[in-house]
Order: C-alpha cells, then sequence, then structure tokens
C-alpha cells in the first residue's frame, strides 16, 4: 500500500487546476443507462470510483472507451441487471444504477451498498421512491431486488430527508417512466443540477431544476439521444485546496473552478480573516492578518457542506480562539479527529460537536486515512505540522482527489508518495 510523505510547508503559491467533480460523474456515468446512443462525457476525473463505477457498467455488458479526458460509454450492449456485492461494497455509489437499470429493463438486483466509515448511509428513501412509482423491491439475501415488468410511472414523492443520490436516482427512473413524477424536497447540489441538465439537453421535460421541487415527464421507455457532455468543475477538491492555501495562510489561485458552488466555503473563510479574487473560472485565496476562529453547522447545497467539515476542522486548530463545528448530515463523520489529536490538535468531541482550540502547533507524525475527507483533513495538517507527516491507507484519497500530491507539489509542498 503507499503513503503520502508531507514535510512541513512554510507557505504555497502558484496555481492549481480543479479536476471533474467526482460525484458529478457518478451519477452522469449511471445515466447513460438511458441513451439510445455512446454517450462521450469529458473533463472526467480518473479516481478510483469513477473507474468502479465504468468496471461495473462494464461487467452488466456495456462498452466503455476512454479518451483522452474522459470516456464514451455504449449501454446498447448491457445483458445483465446485477450489481454484485464484490464491486458494491467497494462502492455504494454503485447504487445509482438501480434507477436507471429498473427504469429501462423494468428489473435489477443490486447489493445493499451497506454502511461506511462515516456513517450507516441508509438507501430506504431511494427504495420507497422507487415502489411509488410502481416498482416492487424485497430484500433477500443481502440484495435489492427491483421489478417493473410494466415499467415505472409518474409518482408524487415527498423526500423525508434530503438524499442526492436518492434524488439523481429517482430523476433518472422517472426519466424514462410513463407519466409526470413530482420529487419535493429534491437535493439541489451542483452535480444534481447539472444530471437535470443533461436530462433536460436531451429530450426529458423537467421543471424546477436546482429547487428543491423538481418536476419530470417521462418518455415512457423512449431512450435518450444524449449528446456529448463536459463535467462540472469538483467543489469539495477546489474547497480542500483553499484550505491548504488557507491553513499555510498563502496566496494560491485555483483554475477551472466555478466560484458559484463555493459560496457557503468562501464565505466561511471569509469570516476567517481570508480575502478572494475571481474570474469567471478562477479564484484566488489571499492570506489573513489573523486566522479567526469559526462555527460551522453542516447542512444541504447551498448551505455548508458536509464534504467540507474535515478540512475547516484542521484549518480550525490554527485560527486564534475556538471554533465549533457541528455535523448534522452523517453520524461518524469525526474519524479525522483522533488522528488530528495525536498531531497534537486541542479539539473536544461532544456528540456531533466538535470544539477546536487554537492555534497549536501541531507535531508530524505517523497517522491513519479512514475515508476519503478525514484523509484530506490529514494532508492539510500535515502541511503545518512540524517535521514528516506519514499518511498511510491513502488509497482513501485515490477515490476522489486526482493526483492530489502531483498538485500540491505544484504549490510548493514537498510530499512524496511512497510505499509502505
Ligand atoms: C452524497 O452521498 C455524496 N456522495 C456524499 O459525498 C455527500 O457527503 C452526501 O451526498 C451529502 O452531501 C455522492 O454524491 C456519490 P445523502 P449520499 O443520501 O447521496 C440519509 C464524498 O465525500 N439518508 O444525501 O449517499 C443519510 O444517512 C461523499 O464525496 C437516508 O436516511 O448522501 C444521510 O444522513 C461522502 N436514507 C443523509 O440522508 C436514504 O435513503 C444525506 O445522505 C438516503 C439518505
Amino acid at each position: 500500500m503507499d503513503y503520502l510523505q508531507t514535510k512541513q510547508s512554510t507557505s504555497l503559491s502558484g496555481t492549481v487546476t480543479i479536476s471533474g467533480a467526482k460525484n458529478a460523474s457518478l451519477p452522469l456515468i449511471a445515466m447513460s443507462i438511458l441513451a439510445k446512443n455512446r454517450v462521450t462525457i469529458t473533463n472526467l476525473p480518473k479516481v478510483a470510483d469513477i473507474k468502479t463505477l465504468l468496471q461495473l457498467l462494464t461487467n452488466l455488458g456495456a462498452e466503455c472507451v476512454f479518451i483522452d479526458d474522459g470516456v464514451t460509454i455504449d449501454t446498447s450492449t448491457i445483458n445483465k441487471t446485477t450489481a454484485t456485492y464484490d464491486i458494491v461494497r467497494t462502492m455504494r455509489a454503485s447504487i445509482l444504477i438501480l434507477g436507471p437499470i429498473l427504469s429501462r429493463f423494468g428489473h435489477c438486483e443490486v447489493s445493499l451498498p451497506g454502511g461506511c466509515a462515516i456513517g450507516q448511509r441508509p438507501v430506504d428513501l431511494h427504495l420507497k421512491a422507487l415502489e411509488q412509482m410502481g416498482a416492487t423491491i424485497e430484500i433477500k439475501a443481502g440484495y435489492i431486488q427491483a421489478k417493473a415488468p410494466q415499467g415505472l410511472k409518474g409518482a408524487n414523492i415527498i423526500f423525508d430527508k434530503i438524499t442526492v443520490t436518492g434524488t439523481a436516482n429517482v430523476v433518472m427512473a422517472a426519466a424514462l417512466a410513463n407519466g409526470v413524477t413530482t420529487i419535493t424536497n429534491a437535493a439541489r447540489e451542483p452535480e444534481v443540477v447539472q444530471l437535470c441538465e443533461v436530462l433536460a439537453k436531451s429530450g426529458v421535460k423537467i421543471e424546477g431544476i436546482g429547487t428543491a421541487i423538481l418536476t419530470i415527464t417521462g418518455t415512457n421507455k423512449e431512450l435518450l439521444n444524449i449528446e456529448p457532455f463536459e463535467i462540472i468543475p469538483d467543489r469539495i477538491e477546489a474547497g480542500t485546496y483553499l484550505c491548504a492555501g488557507a491553513i499555510t495562510n498563502s496566496t494560491i489561485t485555483l483554475k477551472k473552478v466555478e466560484p458559484e458552488h463555493l459560496h457557503a466555503v468562501t464565505s466561511k473563510l471569509e469570516e476567517m480573516g481570508f480575502s478572494f479574487s475571481s474570474t469567471k473560472d478562477t479564484l484566488t485565496i489571499h492570506p489573513a492578518k489573523e486566522i479567526l476562529p469559526v462555527r460551522i453547522v453542516t447542512q444541504e447545497y447551498p448551505a455548508f457542506p458536509t464534504d467540507m467539515q474535515a478540512q475547516f476542522l484542521a484549518l480550525a486548530t490554527q485560527a486564534n480562539g475556538v471554533s465549533i463545528i457541528e455535523e448534522r448530515l452523517f453520524e461518524n463523520r469525526f474519524m479525522h479527529v483522533s488522528e488530528l489529536q495525536r498531531m497534537g490538535a486541542d479539539i473536544t468531541l461532544n456528540g456531533h460537536i466538535a470544539t477546536v482550540k487554537g492555534k497549536t502547533q501541531l507535531s508530524g507524525t505517523d497517522v491513519m486515512a479512514t475515508d476519503l475527507r478525514a484523509s484530506s483533513a490529514l494532508v492539510l495538517a500535515a502541511l503545518v505540522a512540524n517535521g514528516t507527516t506519514n499518511i498511510h491507507r491513502i488509497y482513501h484519497l485515490d477515490r476522489g482527489y486526482v493526483e492530489l500530491e502531483k498538485k500540491l507539489e505544484t504549490l510548493g509542498v514537498d510530499i512524496q508518495r511512497l510505499k509502505e
């Protein structure tokens, strides 16, 4: 297994190019199941989760061909509708094939995704919505067995909780359904918006894009002609690099970024004393005279994203004062705290609330990554920790960050990927 050896950085400088969004790519790859033509996707981030989903589609019989900065997918050759445990357990977002496969083929079996480090991650809301659309769903031997031999029909779905992949699954199922589906309490994340926009451009009538109420008029199993499209920039990768600039109090510029998608993150950084300059697709962070403490509550978009919680917790160790960070979406998303405490961070956990006292000088040591965003928090801490920090189990990072160490090197970080 690889590990990252990172030396303390005095300050960073330069420009980093943001890759396509992992969490936009996954539903958009699943959406290719709804197409009659070969679908071309560019600006696709070459990270492990994307490779896993493409492998799953290949296992079902689709043909995926990598092109220079993306992939083309032909799903006309799909001849299986079962997503097996071996692949689903490595990437729970495999659940995203359920809606499209069910609406196109009338049956689908997906291994229950199970939980992960950050929480239980149930899919009950996905299943309840598909049942309302006429599917019969049984759970047998750890598998979701979904059937809709007559096809799915439009329904009025009200999500008890806002669910990002739940919204994506139902939007895709509704695209081929017979009739109109409304989704109330829909997720409004930019990744869901792009899925809706691509479907709308492919002939699916969708109203309310970007709002909490979506209305989708299905094509009644008429497959879609999907034009080539480019994945939107990854706002969480971008936020992570902004935190790299912030934690080292440096000036760095992000290229190919969508500042619109980062307002909740940049406004919190401004509260901490940082400032920004931007153009249409670049964003520069400027140092703070003094890094101020912050209060954060994670909520659904457009509020502060849970996927940036770990990174801000690491940053808060460098603020002068007491920061309060509350995690409201996942029940176990503080796995990074114990490792940060081992580096000397003064953090008190009380249920879902972390209290961080700063400024503390962190010390480099060996630390263990536990989940994707927790790992990025450890990398950020390593930038300011005395000496050398070795971050182990970085396969977690490889799930969602394109060439992290190379991008940090371009910013002046002394970081190497080594073999255990
Ligand atoms: C998506 O996960 C993202 N993953 C996550 O990013 C992100 O943290 C999360 O949304 C929240 O923004 C992808 O898009 C692939 P949810 P998702 O369904 O869709 C509960 C990363 O680091 N819930 O919006 O699985 C659930 O337990 C990853 O890139 C149910 O109770 O999250 C959670 O408390 C981590 N029943 C809340 O809703 C359901 O059927 C939000 O979950 C579905 C969800």
